[in-house]
């Protein structure tokens, strides 16, 4: 499922070009984070885009399609799974859809051996606005990647985390929890339903300050795709976004 992000360089590769990418990340996802990424740069908010778990491209390319002048695509990836041809295929797949080397950057490396510093290195350091973090889904790897990206982040950045409540994946939200309770400067802002088990949820957070400057908006802006119950997590409203809401029929 895709929906128009106002993006015009992004909108046609969602429409096009997402699905033929190799991947694993939804196109509802996708378009809610190409609109996020899309009124970061319209509310000023500056600062690269970064993935763990970048693969041959196919939701790194829907970021990197919302850069400003200045600012950089980083993915990182082990890029041998299922073999090294896989960042060959990346380079191919982000030339095919319009993403110049210029623009990004392509990090061969295990998260594990990394420092924030190491991250933003190819762009000359500087803040990340918006992170996605799908890499390796064990406890190790999830607190290892949120404890890089969280010191990157701009105050008003956003960090999304996918395959949340994936069942394949129960405990991945148990260390994510863990993390939050840890970190309480940040929280969930929203949870982007699955669509399908290879198109799964992610969890949008953000800095607690920051709430107010997303929340209305995406509120308003996917009206259609709001379940109207939200949730309620570690005490706060958190919305949630699902493409086909509705509630259980009771006669
Ligand atoms: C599910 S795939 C990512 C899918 C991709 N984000 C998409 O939109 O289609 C997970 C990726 O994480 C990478 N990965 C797993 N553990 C990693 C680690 N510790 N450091 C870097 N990359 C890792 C794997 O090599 C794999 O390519």
């Amino acid at each position: 499922m895709y929906l128009p992000t106002g993006n015009a360089r992004l909108d046609p590769y969602l429409q096009d070009g997402y699905e033929k990418v190799l991947g694993m990340s939804s196109g509802f996802a996708a378009s809610v984070c190409g609109y996020i990424i899309r009124r970061q740069s319209e509310m000023g908010i500056v600062g690269h885009v970064a993935e763990i778990g970048t693969f041959e491209g196919r939701f790194f390319i829907a970021a990197a399609l919302g850069l400003q002048p200045g600012e950089h695509a980083i993915g990182i990836d082990v890029f041998t799974w299922p073999s090294e041809a896989v960042l060959d295929h990346l380079h191919e797949n982000c030339a095919r859809h319009g993403l110049k080397r210029s623009e990004y950057t392509a990090i061969k490396g295990n998260t594990a051996d990394m420092t924030p510093a190491d991250v933003v290195a190819p762009a000359g350091g500087g803040k990340v606005r918006f992170f996605h973090i799908d890499g390796q889904h064990d406890d190790p790897n999830i607190t290892n990647d949120l404890n890089l990206a969280a010191p990157l982040m701009h105050e008003s950045g956003i960090i999304v985390l996918d395959d949340m409540l994936h069942p394949g994946y129960p405990e991945l939200v148990e260390s994510v929890h863990r993390w939050l309770r840890a970190h309480p400067e940040w929280r969930v802002l929203g949870i982007i339903d699955r669509e399908d088990i290879v198109a799964a949820a992610k969890y949008v957070l953000c800095r607690v300050e920051a709430t107010a400057l997303y929340e209305m908006d995406l509120l308003k802006a996917f009206a259609p795709q709001v379940y109207p119950l939200g949730c309620q997590l570690a005490g706060h409203f958190t919305m949630v976004l699902t493409p086909n809401p509705r509630l259980a029929k009771v006669d």
